[in-house]
């Protein structure tokens, strides 16, 4: 996205787009919403829209209801899929209350009915564009993007709430949670949002040094300590100085090294190898373990003492079968990000395929999901992914595996996966039925032909 320009008063211009098929209504709204100081592009009927909302990222939709094609109801339903958290205003004619209240059903954000007062929609549209800023923020969006942490759920908002909390303070913080919930990227986040940010952020992951060089590369060494050492290297708690010190991993840690990890975090001070010095770091320490280090600490492969010293705050990441409402919004982020990496323009993912995801039981969770992403992306030849674009989560059909994981589901969830699993054989028994004819089927079930032919993409579903 290019860089966004300010408004006068300092606020940041809007990007929004006013859907509606009259052109005086289009008029009319984007010179109000021009006035304010927002960036307005416009389309004149659903399938216009979506194609703009695929093209370029929109902070609110202002849409008309009854149009040509795909309509205001229909477009809601994409949004509502596809870009959760954009808030969408439906702009409707008098005496069409029932249908704005459908809207709203939909996940409209809130309706008005024309003829309208300039005021009353500004209204709107101020307190929208807030809401939608409360929920990015609500994302933690790092706003270079780099370390944006997805998730909105409840057991992630607590994680958020930690991380302000004690993102500023010295404590030792000890991140757990299993391979792929996301604990470099607290342990980032932790980092940037402190008083340290501008100050290194260093990592040792203490699965991967051999033992005979931890002590050398967490501390240093002076020249002539060993056979090699021909100059004097400082280590990683110096190169730390002022920073964050990040030790992943440290479950891994051989008991022997974890003595020489407690000394430091309990004096402050090290000696480079080979060294008489005494140094001291000004280090903020963050630990990540996939481990359970309490049952480590009574089997006795973790050390007690070491563990109550790394575990003052604790920091808990859900696995992502916990949170599979998260998935659609991560979903949306990996599709955005592998989509400009790789050039691609794929816009969703099918309403079978965001089930099978959400019945995944994701051992390797968010990792997992961000390589299925990036490799579907890449392979998709559709705009939209289906499920036989996502490999390994069973093609057409759900596996059994799935099955017993869709029994864990809450309501919503299970529900959701059903009722997409009933659309598709009603879909397909129709299609057979009327021998392949998408019209006649189409008459059949009462829906439009251009609204199966969507739903037959989706599902990969062939008219012959
Ligand atoms: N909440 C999230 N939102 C967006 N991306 C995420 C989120 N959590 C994790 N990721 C992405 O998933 C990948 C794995 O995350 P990360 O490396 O932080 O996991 P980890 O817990 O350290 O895993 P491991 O235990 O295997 O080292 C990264 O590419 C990261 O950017
Ligand atoms: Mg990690």
């Amino acid at each position: 996205m290019p860089p966004r320009r300010a408004r006068p008063d300092g606020q940041l211009r809007k990007r929004i787009l006013v859907v509606d098929d009259e052109l005086s209504i289009r008029k009319v709204l984007q010179a109000l919403l021009a006035r304010d100081g927002h960036e307005v592009d416009l389309a004149t009927n659903g399938a216009d829209a979506i194609s703009a909302l695929s093209d370029h990222s929109y902070e609110l939709v202002v849409t008309d209801l009854r149009m040509p094609g795909v309509d205001g109801i229909e477009l809601l339903g994409y949004c509502a899929q596809h870009l959760p958290g954009l808030p969408v205003i439906v702009v409707t004619a008098h005496g069409t209350i029932d249908t704005a209240v459908e809207a709203l059903k939909l996940g409209a954000y809130d309706y008005i009915t024309k003829p309208f007062e300039q005021d009353d929609l500004r209204a709107i549209i101020a307190k929208a564009l807030r809401t939608e800023e409360a929920s990015r923020s609500a994302l933690h969006e790092d706003p270079s993007g780099r370390f944006a942490i997805i998730g909105k759920t409840q057991s992630m908002k607590q994680v958020y709430s930690l991380i302000e909390k004690v993102a500023d303070s010295p404590t030792t913080v000890l991140i757990s949670g299993e391979s792929g919930t996301g604990k470099e990227l607290v342990a980032r986040a932790l980092h940037d949002h402190s008083s340290r940010a501008s100050a290194p952020f260093i990592q040792v992951n203490c699965g991967a040094i051999p033992e005979n060089l931890f002590e050398s590369e967490l501390f240093g060494y002076e020249r002539g300590a060993f056979t090699g050492a021909v100059t004097s290297k400082p280590g990683r708690f110096e190169l730390a100085d002022g920073g964050t010190l990040f030790l992943d991993e440290v479950g891994e840690l051989p008991i022997d090294l974890q003595v020489k990890l407690l000394r430091v975090l309990q004096n402050g001070s090290y000696e480079r190898v080979g060294g008489v010095r005494s140094l001291t770091s000004d280090v903020r320490v963050v630990a990540a373990t996939n481990r359970d280090l309490l049952r480590e600490v009574k089997r006795g492969s973790f050390r007690e003492d070491l563990y109550y010293r790394l575990n003052v705050i604790p920091i808990r990441l859900p696995p992502l079968r916990d949170r599979s409402e998260d998935i659609p919004l991560l979903v949306q982020h990996f599709l955005a990000k592998f989509n400009s990496r790789l050039e691609k323009r794929v816009q969703g993912v099918s309403p079978e395929g965001m089930a099978a995801l959400m019945a995944h039981r994701w051992p390797g969770n968010i990792r997992e999901l961000e390589n299925l992403m990036e490799r579907s992306v890449l392979l998709a030849d559709g705009a939209t992914l289906g499920t036989r674009d996502l490999p390994g989560l069973g093609t057409s059909d759900l596996t059994e595996n799935e099955d017993s994981a869709i029994e864990e589901l809450g309501l919503k969830d299970y529900v959701r996966v059903y009722t997409v699993r009933l659309e598709r054989t009603r879909i397909q028994r129709a299609l057979e039925q009327e021998g392949g004819n998408v019209t006649r089927a189409s008459r059949r079930l009462g829906i439009s032909r251009k609204s199966l032919q969507t739903k037959m993409k989706d599902y990969g579903l062939r008219d012959t």
